[in-house]
């Protein structure tokens, strides 16, 4: 199936440079979008920009920190003037921090995860939402977390984090649903990128992630594999494609089986 509305549209992804944020931007731009990647590893956006470019597609690099809703402004009016009008946004910026104990966490690190993953894709939503109300079209995509429907031991903060992320994207999505604009949450499991390896790294817990663990309530990953940001990414494109027009103000799970859901 050809997926069509992706093509010429101008694209924004946060967290362009990891492995999901990637992914999602190079299948959009296969898609015929113009591709703006950002992130706050400018560096890496724009690396990834080139790499776009050099394929044949239209694409440009910036820095952007998705917690400072001054720089999200001054990039989404940037890109809007310079691109254009921003017809996909796509939440793909975000932190694990620290897999410990609720108790034992810091101020400075609740503070860092939601400025992140909750304060950063209500920035971008507003800035963009804004534009997309008054247009009459638009899609907005936030890459959440199956952690945020699933209590888990050692990630109070992270999957507390994403069910804001998912609670503001629905409730955009109601707000909007009448305006043209379609907003929707990819709720990824566990996918191999540097934020997955870095968690397996720091506390051995590959195995566990994948067969499951029953004192921290984890139930394993019934497909038996972690996914690959390319099995992210393009449920990513297929909803913000015209194929998923009726499609609105709720959550696809792409995790292999793991949260069960009925
Ligand atoms: N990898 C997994 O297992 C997994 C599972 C479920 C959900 N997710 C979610 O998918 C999304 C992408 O994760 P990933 O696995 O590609 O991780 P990643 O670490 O490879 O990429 C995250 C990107 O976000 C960027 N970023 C961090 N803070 C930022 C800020 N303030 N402003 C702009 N950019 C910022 C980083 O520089 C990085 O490039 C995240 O929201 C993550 O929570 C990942």
């Amino acid at each position: 199936m050809k997926l069509t509305g992706i093509e010429g549209s101008t694209v924004l992804v946060t967290g362009a440079a990891g492995g999901i944020g990637s992914a999602v931007a190079s299948c959009l731009a296969t898609a015929g979008a113009s591709v703006v990647a950002a992130d706050i590893d400018g560096e890496r956006a724009t690396a990834l920009a080139d790499s776009l470019r050099e394929g044949g597609s239209t694409a440009l690099g910036l820095r952007m920190d998705v917690t400072d809703c001054t720089d999200v402004e001054r990039v989404v009016d940037t890109v809007e003037r310079s691109v254009g009008p921003i017809g996909i946004l796509v939440n793909a910026a975000g932190v694990l921090g620290r897999v410990a104990a609720l108790t034992e966490y810091e101020d400075a690190e609740w503070e860092r995860v939601f400025a992140v993953n909750a304060h950063g894709p209500f920035n971008c939503m507003r800035a963009v939402g804004r534009r997309m109300a008054e247009r009459r079209h638009g899609r907005i995509i936030t890459v959440g977390s199956n952690s945020a429907a699933i209590v888990k031991t050692g990630q109070g903060l992270y999957g507390a984090s994403k069910a804001a992320a998912h609670y503001l994207t629905n409730c955009l999505g109601l707000e909007l649903a009448g305006l043209g604009v379609r907003c929707l949450v990819v709720a990824p499991g566990t996918t191999e990128t540097a934020m997955s390896r870095t968690n397996w790294h720091l506390s051995g817990r590959r195995e566990a992630l994948l067969h499951g663990e029953q004192d921290s309530y984890r139930v394993g990953i019934p497909r038996g594999r972690f996914a690959q940001p390319e099995e992210i990414a393009s449920v990513v494109g297929f909803l913000a494609s015209d194929q998923a027009a009726h499609l609105t103000v709720t959550t696809v799970t792409v995790d292999g089986g793991s949260s069960l859901r009925p």
